[in-house]
């Protein structure tokens, strides 16, 4: 009898103890739970007792990009000849004594010329970005590399006076600083665009859509892959991925781009026996050779009975695609383009 009343007392005991303990931790949440609701500001670190509100010099830190119109440009000034050392000391290593870029480290100089053919300036410092905040930002925020955020204002503005100078923007002499910064043009400016390819404006296929399986991405990095022609196109996704399936729209795009650089002067007029751009009965018996024929003609150069096509046009430093995109954006006009498949 005694045993029994004992082992009931133990039981009553853990039953009693564990009712306790879920009051203390009801409790305790409870109150966590209310000071964090009840402060007028619901702050999630006190509700859950983690992190902290960040302090104005936390904020400051990270606040730190400079953008084209000026906002947030640093004080303190340099000039390219006080950068020169620097940039020997901190940069060379990498990025080449002139910008031209060590090994595979990126080239911070670029051919001004590369500018003007429009379709594939080198994506650099010089031939490429549009405004001078960025270097200042990039380099204070990333570079050197192994040391990031490592440069005073001065140091900073001295060395992007000095990467300026070495793509001939700036003198040697120039004080660069918050008030000559807007003084300072970069040779790519102006040429950023308004993004025309059609599928941007697509709307939503809502009904009859194609299957995902049949869909797929292909970008043109027109220039950006340096050496490699096949480079130029990425493909992703689809059955058979090899074949060509730019979508027409994009490719007249692009067709007329190289067309308006390099073929125009003489296919617009029939300037020098060329058939003019819009004679399709020309095109049509043309086309009748095959169009790998006429892409051949028009990247190798070709002498007919007519005149001389001068290969590319001319314009050796296009790739075969683009050419063969101007082909096609020709044939697309005459509304040849089925007779391809
Ligand atoms: C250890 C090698 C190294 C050093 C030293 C170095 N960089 Fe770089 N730099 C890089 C790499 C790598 C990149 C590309 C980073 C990326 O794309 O994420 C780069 C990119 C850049 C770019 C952008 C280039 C572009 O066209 O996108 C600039 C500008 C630049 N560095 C300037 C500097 C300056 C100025 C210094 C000296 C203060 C410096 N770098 C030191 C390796 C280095
Ligand atoms: C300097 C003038 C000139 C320029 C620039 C030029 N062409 Fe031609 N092209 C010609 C002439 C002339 C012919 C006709 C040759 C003949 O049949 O006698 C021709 C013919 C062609 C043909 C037909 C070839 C064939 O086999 O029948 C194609 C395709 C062609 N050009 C594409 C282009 C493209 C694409 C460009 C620009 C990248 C271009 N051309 C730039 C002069 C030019």
């Amino acid at each position: 009898m005694n045993k029994i009343i004992e082992i009931k007392n133990q039981k009553l005991l853990r039953i009693i103890n564990t009712l306790v303990l879920i009051s203390v931790f009801f409790l305790y949440f409870n109150t966590l739970y209310a000071n964090g609701y009840t402060e007028k500001n619901t702050n999630q670190s006190k509700l859950f007792n983690i992190g902290k509100t960040a302090s104005k010099k936390e904020i400051a830190g990270w606040d730190i990009d400079v953008r084209p119109d000026g906002h947030g440009l640093p004080d303190g000034s340099g000039t390219a000849a006080d950068g020169e050392d620097l940039y020997d000391e901190k940069c060379s290593s990498c990025h080449g004594t002139f910008g031209e870029g060590e090994g595979s480290w990126p080239k911070l100089i670029g051919e001004h010329s590369s500018i003007k053919t429009g379709i594939s300036p080198e994506k650099t410092v010089g031939t490429f970005w549009a405004s001078p905040s960025t270097l200042i930002d990039y380099i204070h925020r990333a570079m050197p590399f192994t040391e990031p955020q490592s440069l005073s204002w001065d140091e900073t503005w001295a060395i992007s006076a000095y990467v300026l100078y070495l793509n001939d923007i700036i003198e040697e002499d120039f004080i660069f600083n918050r008030e000559s910064f807007a003084s300072v043009k970069m040779p790519n400016f102006g040429n950023f665009v308004t993004d025309q390819r059609p599928d941007v404006h697509a709307i939503r296929c809502m009904k009859n859509c194609k299957k995902v399986e049949d869909i797929s991405i292909k970008v043109a990095l027109l220039g950006y892959a340096s050496g490699a022609e096949d480079a130029d196109q990425y493909t992703s996704g689809g059955s058979n991925s090899q074949k060509d399936e730019t979508p027409m729209e994009i490719k007249k795009t692009l067709g007329q781009e190289t067309y308006d650089i390099a073929c125009k002067i003489c296919h617009d007029q029939g300037v020098a026996g060329a058939p003019k751009i819009e004679d399709s009965q020309a095109w049509e018996a043309r086309l009748k050779q095959g169009i790998d024929q006429l892409f051949a003609h028009a990247n190798e150069g070709f002498q007919g009975t007519n005149g001389f096509m001068p290969a590319k046009g001319g314009q050796s430093q296009l790739t075969e695609k683009q050419v063969n995109d101007a082909v096609e954006y020709i044939l697309i006009k005459n509304n040849l383009q089925m007779e391809k498949q």
